[in-house]
């Protein structure tokens, strides 16, 4: 029988799963979807600044290791997330009493050490995640505050220093179609790569909270970073509907939903598609959209394939 997995192997497509370290230790079930539907993970937390640094001055690989271990023990591209965000920053840190200069050089260490780690293993970085608010504007978050605008340029130059062969992406969401946040993404990108900044894709995170956005749109959307040479990946997909208004068989729709994304991909060169999770019961949805269906990835709680795991093997 051929799985999902099987059919993107075929296709030379990288269809990923983020997974987490805890069930890939001890869950049998859920070890066994990830391998029968995917060809790539992400960590979904495990490489995240918050945790892997408990303390000051202390790394702990060790969740992260796990998640590297298992991707190289099944034949897996990995992908790497993330090293610059705003979010799930270490406690300590949040006290920590820095200057400007202090802050630089703990992101050069951080950038340094973490994607120095994974030469090599991690195919592809997001070196910094999630940096334009939603109105197209700078976010305002630490690094941007004392560092400015640089902080971008220079994360991207530091994981060249130590990964030159790692593929280094801006990853965001909200930004899947032509918007107003995906025009300012789009000139970010344009004035990073015109002062030679080393930044080689854009990473389009597709948490689909209404249904997947208008797929010419971002078809659109897709070329125009192709347009100034970056690779493009949807990085984080989801699909869910408004519980109020959700259509009816919902899965079904679902599936379609899927389905449209990965034809875009196929169209217009998008090599890799990772979804946020390998069951529904593993989905940070619930918890982070209670006003959403709850049921967004490719497996359900008992490890089940959904009608979306089928249209996607059908299409690959
Ligand atoms: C989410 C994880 O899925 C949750 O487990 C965690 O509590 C919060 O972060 N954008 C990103 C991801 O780039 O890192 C986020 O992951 C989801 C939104």
């Amino acid at each position: 029988d051929t799985t999902l997995r099987d059919a993107a192997d075929a296709a030379d497509f990288r269809l990923g799963a983020a997974v987490a370290a805890d069930p890939l230790r001890t869950d049998a079930g859920y070890w066994t979807s990830l391998r029968r539907g995917f060809n790539t993970v992400t960590a979904e937390n495990a490489m995240k600044m918050g945790p892997m640094r408990p303390e000051p001055g202390v790394y702990d690989f060790t969740d992260a290791d796990a998640v590297a271990n298992f991707a190289e023990a099944h034949d897996m591209a990995l992908r790497g997330h993330t090293l610059v965000w705003h979010n799930q920053l270490p406690d300590w840190f949040q006290e920590w009493d820095y200057t400007d200069d202090q802050l630089a050089a703990f992101l050069r260490d951080h950038v340094h050490t973490v994607a120095g780690r994974y030469r090599g293993t991690v195919e592809a970085w997001d070196v910094v995640n999630e940096a334009v608010a939603d109105d197209g504007t700078m976010r305002d978050s630490v690094w941007y505050d004392a560092l400015g605008e640089r902080y971008l340029d220079d994360a991207f130059r530091w994981a060249n220093d130590v990964a030159p062969d790692a593929d280094l992406f801006y990853n965001d969401y909200g930004a899947d179609a032509v918007n107003e946040k995906s025009d300012a993404i789009y000139e970010l990108l344009e004035g990073m790569l015109d002062r030679g900044v080393p930044v080689d894709g854009v990473g389009l995170q597709m948490h689909a909270l209404d249904g997947v956005p208008d797929p010419e749109s971002v078809a659109e959307n897709v070329r125009r970073f192709s347009d100034l040479g970056l690779d493009v990946h949807v990085t984080e997909m989801d699909v869910a509907y408004p519980e109020a208004d959700a259509p009816e068989n919902h899965r079904e729709r679902q599936a379609e939903d899927y389905r449209d994304v990965l034809d875009v991909c196929l169209a217009e060169g998008v090599d890799t598609l990772v979804v946020w999770g390998v069951r529904d019961s593993d989905s940070w949805i619930p918890e982070w959209f209670p006003h959403v269906t709850e049921d967004p990835l490719l497996f359900d709680a008992s490890n089940d394939p959904k009608p979306a795991y089928h249209a996607l093997k059908e299409r690959l």
